[in-house]
């Protein structure tokens, strides 16, 4: 198996260090368009093999798309990431570009490869991804609602003072400070409904921290979050090269499914060799579907952003 991840930054780097530690492929790449950049964090890497004990093979290049060839997945995590008090979609004048020339090359080289988009916005550049490509829509998946889901899991963890791996509970919509929906009536605590062990006030205040999990660490870091936006990466792409079939929230192209189309947005997915193997079209209740509906309301708008720009 050999994987490619785009971006070489902190998300990019950290995202390789978990699929390298878990041996999730013989070969992997890293490439970016910094001179050297890639070629140094992989070599740095390499040499934390003999001392974590992985076999993966970790290459660098600098924006030599012929070394990513045959890669069954690539990541994608190129484009600036926000700073505090910048919004996600801030950043879509810069990074849709970028993220349309790393498709067509990547696809030059790897026509088969499943396609996991990190790079924000993350809704946007996923629809971009999908449609200047022309791919079966199974192999493009954005990472975000896996992020999300494992931050609300960590801060209701916190409010019931329990190990999160005890917790499961999932955010769909979009992956906007605005436009995800923690299912905090669905979350359990090893199959109890939290809805029953926490107060009303208890899930908003978690909801609501979850909703701008990443801003705030934007605030205390500076710039956007890597430890588990990589780990959240390495997850998606652990369930597809190990044919897991795990369920979690990825964005992934609406044909009607939650009531939506033309759009990718976050909905519980089978993950699977083949990308995105099946969507879970769970039945919301009314406050739900009226959020699911707000949230595509806001990213349809984001991503008519793209018609204005020439990408
Ligand atoms: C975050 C960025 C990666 O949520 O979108 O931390």
């Amino acid at each position: 198996m050999k994987v490619t991840v785009v971006g070489a930054g902190a998300v990019g780097a950290t995202c390789a260090d978990n699929i390298a530690r878990k041996e999730l492929c013989e070969e992997l790449v890293l490439l970016d368009i910094k001179e050297g950049f890639a070629e140094g964090k992989a070599m740095d890497m390499m040499q934390t093999a003999t001392l974590l004990g992985f076999d993966t093979k970790i290459s660098g290049s600098t924006n030599d798309y012929s070394k990513t060839a045959g890669s069954d997945v690539v990541v994608i995590t190129s484009g600036i990431p926000r700073k505090p008090g910048m919004t996600r979609e801030e950043l879509i004048g810069i990074n849709a570009g970028i993220v349309k020339g790393v498709t067509e090359n990547i696809l030059k080289f790897s026509p088969d490869a499943v396609i996991v988009v990190i790079s924000n916005p993350m809704d946007t550049m996923t629809y971009l991804a999908l449609k200047s490509s022309g791919v079966d829509k199974h192999k493009i998946i954005g990472m975000g609602g896996t992020l999300d889901s494992s931050r609300f899991k960590f801060y209701l963890s916190q409010a019931l003072q329990c190990s999160p791996n005890d917790v499961h509970g999932l955010v769909i919509g979009g992956h906007g400070d605005t436009t995800m929906i923690p299912l905090t009536r669905l979350a359990t605590l090893n199959s109890f409904p939290i809805s029953n062990l926490l107060d009303e006030e208890t899930l908003k205040k978690v909801a609501e921290d979850t909703m701008v999990g990443g801003a705030t660490l934007t605030g205390l870091l500076g710039t956007s979050a890597w430890y588990a936006p990589g780990a959240a990466g390495a997850a998606v792409v652990e369930s597809i090269i190990r044919d897991e079939k795990k369920v979690m929230t990825c964005c992934v192209a609406l044909e009607g499914e939650y009531g939506q189309k033309d759009i990718c947005l976050g909905v519980p997915v089978v993950l699977g060799k083949n990308g995105w193997e099946k969507i879970i079209d769970f039945n919301l209740n009314d406050e739900e579907k009226a959020a699911f509906s707000k949230s595509a309301d806001a990213v349809r708008n984001m991503n008519a952003v793209l018609d204005t720009m020439t990408v």
